[in-house]
């Protein structure tokens, strides 16, 4: 299976010439799975609910569902991609996985980072798997990297291949998501944007260095922090079925979830 993601300089409030230009970057490349960034066609640094609402789109009706999906019929890529997503009476930000089957899985980011908690609702959708060609993904969105649970529920679910579509503006997913990969025994990718945004007052600069992670933790693709990219990388992600370490070294097995009720607690 050929997996990868893109990463670019989305145009704060430029939907169509974002997605043209993500569509463009795709059809340069044959893969079975691409990644793109969070919130990949609107920006990210929304001044208020207001201008967020005006660029959200419910799902699957929205133009940008609709125009991704007939990349992925065309194609037979599977997308996973990031954007607001309006329902009644508030918005999600939600990665959205289209499969050239037709099917589509919606994941509502859990932990919502910084100035997000005003602006967005938190995901209700919790963690869960789906299928593409008979390998097992599951999905978390940018901050949702800090909480290892997000993707140790995922991978217990039988996750093969974790997509990570982010917004990053810290230094340290790609680290953690090396180690994520090898304490799970999965593959992950991790599709950040690139460039600077300065609205509502503030200015951020977002750190790229998107890249897929083994299950031994070997990064098997890496972009830079400040250019656009598209890689993929032929992987087995039966790799991923084996828990294994050594022959009486299970990852999953060897858990010991009596001692960890604490992690399940609200403090
Ligand atoms: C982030 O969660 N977009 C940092």
């Amino acid at each position: 299976m050929k997996i990868g993601f893109v990463q670019f300089d989305p145009q704060f409030g430029d939907v169509e010439g974002n997605i043209q230009k993500a569509v463009r970057l795709m059809e340069s490349v044959d893969a079975d799975l691409l990644v793109l960034p969070e919130l990949a066609f609107t920006g990210y640094l929304f001044e208020d609910r207001t201008e967020l609402e005006a660029l959200a789109e419910p799902i699957p009706k929205g133009r940008t569902f609709r125009e991704i999906r007939k990349f992925v019929m065309d194609t037979g890529t599977a997308v996973i991609y990031g954007a607001p997503e309006e329902v009644k009476g508030g918005v999600y930000n939600s990665a959205v996985a289209v499969l050239p089957d037709g099917g589509f899985f919606i994941y509502r980011k859990s932990h919502l980072f910084d100035r997000e908690k005003l602006l967005f609702r938190p995901g209700d959708t919790g963690f869960f798997v789906f299928e593409f060609r008979g390998v097992k993904l599951g999905m978390i969105v940018c901050y949702d990297w800090v909480f290892p649970e997000a993707i140790r529920s995922i991978a217990l679910m039988g996750a093969q291949i974790v997509a990570h579509p982010a917004n990053l503006v810290l230094p340290y997913a790609q680290r953690a998501m090396v180690v994520r990969s090898i304490e799970n025994h999965i593959f992950t990718i991790t599709a950040n944007r690139i460039g600077v945004e300065h609205r509502a007052g503030l200015q951020l600069r977002f750190t790229g260095k998107s890249q897929v992670t083994a299950p031994n933790g070997d990064v098997l693709v890496s972009a830079f922090d400040d250019a656009e990219a598209v890689m993929t990388v032929e992987i087995n992600p039966d790799e991923a079925l084996d828990k294994k370490f050594t022959e009486l070294t299970d990852i999953f097995e060897d858990r010991r979830p009596e001692l960890y009720q604490i992690i399940v607690r609200k403090p």
